[in-house]
């Protein structure tokens, strides 16, 4: 895979510091990451860089995997791993043990029901005391938290009427049906949220 098939996505440069300050924190005990959605693996090469000691392991639909392939090959780091085909609407686990899932941007592209599957398998998938933690907009109690997020929920469904911003209450109890409770919940950079929750024993 040649350097010029990596892809950019101009908003995962731009939130990655931001988060990279809360994953610094919520992964520090951390030591294997499941990343869901990797997208253009930005990310996972920018986080797997700046945590030399932490296993970084990409995943996405197949159809992404080609542009993971060429951050992750050209990046020559050896802690993060080339993309496991993750489609939580057709797996239910995956090899390797986790400690951590990351996610960023993937609830409000998902339809709610993979959604719902998304929570099953961090639920299934994650180590006990494990850490998911899950960036992105979210509304709360109903209600957009900002003008942009509403307008950019509109944008979303005139594409494709299952996308949409979803509400937290209801991620935090698809989170508690699959045995997470919330740990901390962060107000990021243009009115998005991380939310961290931990796996019980
Ligand atoms: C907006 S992109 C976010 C990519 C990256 N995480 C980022 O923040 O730049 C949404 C991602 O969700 C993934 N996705 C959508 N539906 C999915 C599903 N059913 N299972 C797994 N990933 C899914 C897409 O393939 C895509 O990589």
């Amino acid at each position: 895979m040649s350097v010029t098939e990596k892809q950019n996505a101009p908003a995962t440069e731009r939130n990655r510091d931001a988060i990279l300050d809360v994953l610094a924190r919520e992964f520090r005990a951390v030591t294997s990451v499941l990343e869901i959605g990797s997208g253009t693996g930005q990310h996972a090469v920018f986080f797997a860089e700046r945590f030399p000691t932490l296993r970084w392991q990409t995943s996405d639909r197949i159809e992404n995997h080609a542009a993971i392939n060429a951050w992750v090959e050209n990046a020559g780091l050896d802690n993060v791993l080339p993309p496991l085909v993750v489609d939580v609407l057709e797996v239910d686990s995956v090899p390797g043990d986790y400690d951590g899932i990351f996610s960023a941007n993937t609830a409000h592209i998902m339809s709610f029901a993979a959604v719902i599957r998304m929570f099953e398998f961090v639920g299934r998938v994650l180590s006990a005391e494990g850490l998911f933690c899950l960036y992105g907009p979210f509304n709360l109690n109903g209600e957009f938290t900002s003008e942009s997020n509403a307008a950019f929920d509109r944008s979303l469904k005139s594409q494709d009427a299952l996308m949409g911003i979803r509400d937290l209450e209801a991620l935090v109890d698809l989170a508690g049906q699959n045995g997470m409770r919330e740990l901390r919940r962060y107000t990021m950079p243009a009115n998005n949220m991380l939310i961290v929750w931990q796996k019980g024993r």
